[in-house]
């Protein structure tokens, strides 16, 4: 059984002072509730902060947008595993389209970040996803193949175990066009297909692959009743406890 995870990516918005009134939102709205794992992923500047109220939420952990590879160094402006462990972080969210576009990461780095990531026992939630042009000329298939192959080389099975998908494909990412549940089923299907090829089918069937890209209260359940959708990584309504509370529920119920 594939417990469903939600993680909330505030990207690059959020004070420390804002977060912790976003906490006591949620945390009276989730009251009682253990349906699904619920990832808060703040900037890296609200870490602390967060890191001390959360360890008090039971279900809700921790999650970093980023990290670098390596453990210390002349790397300015980079943070490492390590350091997001010291507050108590346990995913990291690698691999995202924002930062391969913006900031030119390639599979052969994600790989990178994931393996230094698991060494330091952090999960990686790793993205992938096609662009509008690659799924109009049909590819979206090779582009999975090939991020998947790429991010996920050298992994052995337990590490694999510990690694989360996020499918977000770039389209849908902040646009309010939301993959339809059939075409996220089926890139899903497709991407656990991958997994079983690159290990084996039963360790395949065990990973958690969440949906990201829009996804909204009043789309979550559908999205989240598909078979092969175990959670959510939610962008901008994440931003609001309600809404982000209602995206969870949604996830218990499917
Ligand atoms: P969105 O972002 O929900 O705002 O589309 C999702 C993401 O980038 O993880």
């Amino acid at each position: 059984m594939r417990k469903k995870i939600i993680a909330a990516n505030w990207k690059m918005n959020m004070t420390a002072a804002e977060a912790a009134s976003f906490m006591e939102d949620l945390e009276l709205e989730l009251k009682n509730f253990d349906g699904a794992e619920v990832v808060i992923v703040p900037p890296f500047t609200v870490l602390p902060r967060l890191s001390e109220i959360i360890s008090e939420i039971p279900g809700v952990t921790l999650g970093a947008q980023n990290m670098w590879h390596e453990t210390s160094g002349a790397f300015t402006g980079e943070i490492s595993a390590g350091m997001l462990r010291e507050f108590f972080t346990r995913y990291v969210v690698l691999g995202h389209s924002e930062r391969r576009t913006i900031f030119g990461e390639t599979d052969e780095l994600v790989n990178k970040k994931v393996k230094a990531a698991l060494a330091a026992s952090l999960r990686p939630i790793l993205c992938v996803g096609e662009t509008l042009e690659e799924r109009d000329a049909g590819r979206v298939h090779e582009v999975l193949s090939r991020q998947l192959k790429g991010s996920l080389a050298g992994l052995d099975t337990d590490q694999m175990l510990d690694t989360v998908i996020a499918y977000e494909p770039v389209w849908a990412i902040g646009t309010g066009r939301t993959a339809t549940p059939e075409q996220a089923q089926e890139a899903h299907a497709f991407i656990r297909k991958t997994i079983g090829e690159i290990f084996d089918p039963a360790t395949a069937a065990k990973v958690r692959i969440q949906y990201g890209g829009s996804v909204k209260p009043d789309n979550a359940k559908e999205l989240l009743h598909q078979p092969d959708i175990d959670g959510a990584l939610v962008g901008g309504a994440s931003l609001d406890p309600r809404g982000f509370a209602k995206i969870v529920k949604a996830a218990a119920r499917s």
